[in-house]
């Protein structure tokens, strides 16, 4: 069973990571959300990632805030592709998350997407994006998507907008 694996370092992360899990519904995709932390509970981290490994998770989406290392923990334990989510709040609201989250070294990559609602949403689709490199059924219906996108923006540009 091919599905997505969505990691969250705490509940306090889950109104915003619902997103990401609403999008993957909309589209079909199977996947499972558990909350784990890379500080709080490393060896439920690590017992995760290898089960779900086993069991067909076939992309990480991990979403944490302030010194976001969760992204970074999983990568370091699975070769499938992982998606970094930095959340919004501590200090700097989320630009620490971000840059703990990006600033990987060299040859353990995180694809790190916006912080906040936009990136919980981009996860979902850049894990898609993935998938669908082996799936017809799943790029015909982001190719669909793409097609709606473009045309919402001709019907909304037809109430406003002006020309000369
Ligand atoms: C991170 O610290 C979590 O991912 C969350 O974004 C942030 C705050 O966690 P809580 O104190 O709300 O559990 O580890």
């Amino acid at each position: 069973m091919k599905f997505v694996s969505i990691i969250i370092g705490s509940k306090s992360d889950y109104e915003v990571m619902k997103e990401c899990a609403k999008t993957l519904e909309k589209f079909g995709v199977l996947y499972e959300i558990i909350i784990s932390s890379a500080h709080r509970s490393p060896e439920r981290t690590h017992a995760y990632v290898k089960s779900a490994e086993q069991k067909g998770a076939q992309v990480f989406i991990c979403a944490a805030g302030m010194a976001a290392h969760l992204a970074g923990a999983v990568a370091a334990l699975t070769i499938k592709p992982v998606i970094g989510v930095p959340m919004k709040g501590g200090a700097m609201d989320g630009m620490d998350a971000m840059l703990s989250t990006v600033q990987m070294p060299s040859g353990m990559p995180v694809a790190t997407v916006a912080i906040g609602k936009a990136g919980a949403v981009n996860s979902a689709y850049l894990a898609m994006q993935i998938l669908a490199l082996e799936d017809e059924d799943l790029r015909v219906k982001l190719q669909e998507d793409r097609i709606l996108k473009a045309k919402k923006v001709e019907t909304d540009s037809a109430e406003i907008e002006v020309r000369l």
